[in-house]
């Protein structure tokens, strides 16, 4: 039986339905303490939650669902090492890539602790070397080009931190990221590139995933076009594998390789050594930085009593929205530039987890789970799509990112942009009602076009500055948000069969384009009109 059966959900369903109307402006007014209250900071990172559409009952009643859920006993699961992705037979312990080295993580009676230190430490020492230009290309120059070839959560991650942690970074490092299978997305990394100046990582955490291998092979291919004796592939690629049979087939010498372990899912992988671009880019003591942010968070979120825990808090109001308020998607909206790739980051983190509808008993759920997760960094967000969320006929919960101190201070650039930051979870809070306008003297005809009816609810998070340990903070707090909504809808978070069906459809495909005949087996009529046009107009050029 599903969570809809409880009696917390009986009850949220109930309260939801006296609530529902209430408005922020009124609730603002009601309570004087009600900002100080539904706010709580935890090491520098505070979270105002009070621009929601709840009341203290409703708070408590959603606890009270987490509660029914028995989210206490999964988080210490997860903890612990309990193998929680049973479709997969594996456990989660992401949170002990970020453990102090001083901790005892038992998984089948092995402390994992020493290893992941030992491929942390093998990761520092990589990374100065490069840092440093002691690592030295086919030809004695150092590198000054390092290329990430993953996808998914083998690129999004380390990308999405490269970008964050730029003003860390040393600048003299061209670290990119190349993902796509489209050949365009590797042609223009290494657009007047030199090859002996070049260091490839191919990151992947199966080494078999084909848009990575098809990358690396071009990678191969590019690199001798230009150095021409294999011995140079040695100082010119290293792998990112827990699979060392297949880095080795594929010609990387497993000396040149860092390992990690089917433990960690590759959403929740930038603390391993999926993260070496990222050490590179920044070094490894503001990488470490960034893993002591993630453990502060992974503390807090196994200790602070629910009612009182970031993540299981932000959990719990999308809940409210997706399931109460028949919400369909969630924004996330940074005010900080750096932090441009973070929407798309959790849109994998997020969607890849929790976009399923069978639930951990093997039949449908009955009610909704993940949300679309969409966004992007304010303000340019605000002259594209922010319309919608003023005054379109979507609610569309959001939660907005901003810091006090800029990276690059300059004028009064930061105030505007806070400015900004602010004033759209007042406006949408709050909006602008007919009356004002008409007191403003408003032609009556343009009255409804002006209306802002508020009530459209946000999270605002502040921190001083956008640190490595901040950004740590902030990306653990999503990851255990979305573990803690799918351990209520009763989803299995960890695996990702949905992303298998067109996977293998692709290779039937695949061969079919690059056959003479047309068989056209297995093949609908529409897809089959598709694929014929694909054939001829690729003959024409
Ligand atoms: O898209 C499916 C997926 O398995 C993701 O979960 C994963 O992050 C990505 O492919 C890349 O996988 P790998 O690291 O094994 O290349």
């Amino acid at each position: 039986m599903g969570i809809e059966t409880s009696v917390a959900w009986r009850e949220l369903r109930a309260h939801f339905e006296q609530i529902a109307e209430l408005q922020l402006n009124q609730l603002f007014v009601d309570d004087p303490q009600r900002a100080k209250d539904l706010s709580l900071e935890d090491q520098g990172l505070f979270l105002d939650y009070s621009k929601n559409r709840v009341t203290r009952e409703s708070i408590d009643l959603l606890v009270k669902l987490a509660d029914e859920a028995r989210l206490l006993s999964a988080i210490q699961d997860m903890f612990s090492g309990e193998k929680i992705n049973k479709t997969e037979g594996r456990a989660v312990l992401h949170t002990a890539l970020r453990a102090p080295k001083s901790s005892c993580i038992e998984l089948d009676g092995i402390d994992v602790v020493p290893q992941v230190h030992a491929v942390l430490d093998k990761m520092a020492g990589f990374s100065e070397a490069i840092r440093s230009g002691q690592w030295q290309g086919f030809t004695g120059k150092p590198i000054r080009n390092v290329i990430n070839i993953g996808i998914g959560g083998s690129d999004l991650g380390p990308s999405m931190a490269c970008e964050a942690l730029r003003a860390y970074s040393q600048r003299n490092l061209n670290v990119q990221f190349v993902s796509n299978v489209d050949a365009s997305d590797f042609a223009e990394a290494v657009q007047g590139l030199n090859a002996d100046e070049t260091l490839f990582i191919v990151c992947s955490k199966t080494f078999t995933t084909d848009e990575t291998l098809t990358n690396a092979r071009t990678a191969r291919s590019w690199l001798l076009k230009q150095l021409v004796d294999e011995s140079a592939i040695a100082k010119h690629f290293v792998a990112v594998s827990t699979n060392t049979e297949e880095v080795q087939t594929f010609g990387i010498d497993p000396q040149n390789m860092f390992g990690f372990w089917d433990w960690v899912g590759g959403r929740y992988s930038l603390c391993s050594s999926v993260g070496l671009a990222l050490m590179v880019s920044i070094g490894a003591t503001h990488f470490r930085a960034m893993l002591g942010g993630f453990h502060a968070m992974d503390e807090h979120f196994k200790i602070a009593p629910l009612a009182q825990n970031m993540p299981v808090l932000m959990a719990l109001l999308g809940i409210w929205y997706n399931n109460f308020f028949a919400a369909e998607t969630h924004a996330i909206l940074p005010y900080d530039n750096y932090l441009k790739h973070f929407p798309a980051y959790f849109q994998q983190g997020d969607m890849e987890s929790n976009g399923k509808y069978i639930d951990k008993s093997g039949t449908e759920v009955a009610v909704q789970t993940g949300p679309i997760v969409w966004g992007q960094a304010g303000t340019n967000g605000q002259h594209a799509f922010y319309q919608l969320l003023h005054q379109g006929t979507k609610l569309v919960p959001a939660d907005f990112i901003g810091f006090a101190q800029s990276h690059n201070p300059t004028l009064d650039h930061h105030d505007k942009l806070m400015a900004n930051f602010f004033a759209q979870t007042q406006a949408l809070a709050f909006g602008k009602s007919s009356q004002t306008l008409a007191d403003e003297g408003v032609d009556a005809a343009l009255i409804p076009h002006r209306t802002f009816t508020g009530n459209r609810p946000t999270n605002t998070l502040m921190a001083e500055k956008l640190t490595p340990f901040v950004l740590g903070q902030l990306i653990a707090l999503y990851e255990h948000k979305i573990f803690a909504q799918g351990v209520i809808w009763n989803v299995f978070s960890f695996d990702q069969w949905g992303v298998e069906l067109g996977k293998s459809l692709a290779v039937e495909i695949l061969q079919q384009l690059q056959s003479d005949e047309v068989s056209n087996a297995n093949v609908d009529a529409s897809t089959a009109q598709l694929m014929a046009r694909y054939r001829k107009d690729r003959a024409a050029s």
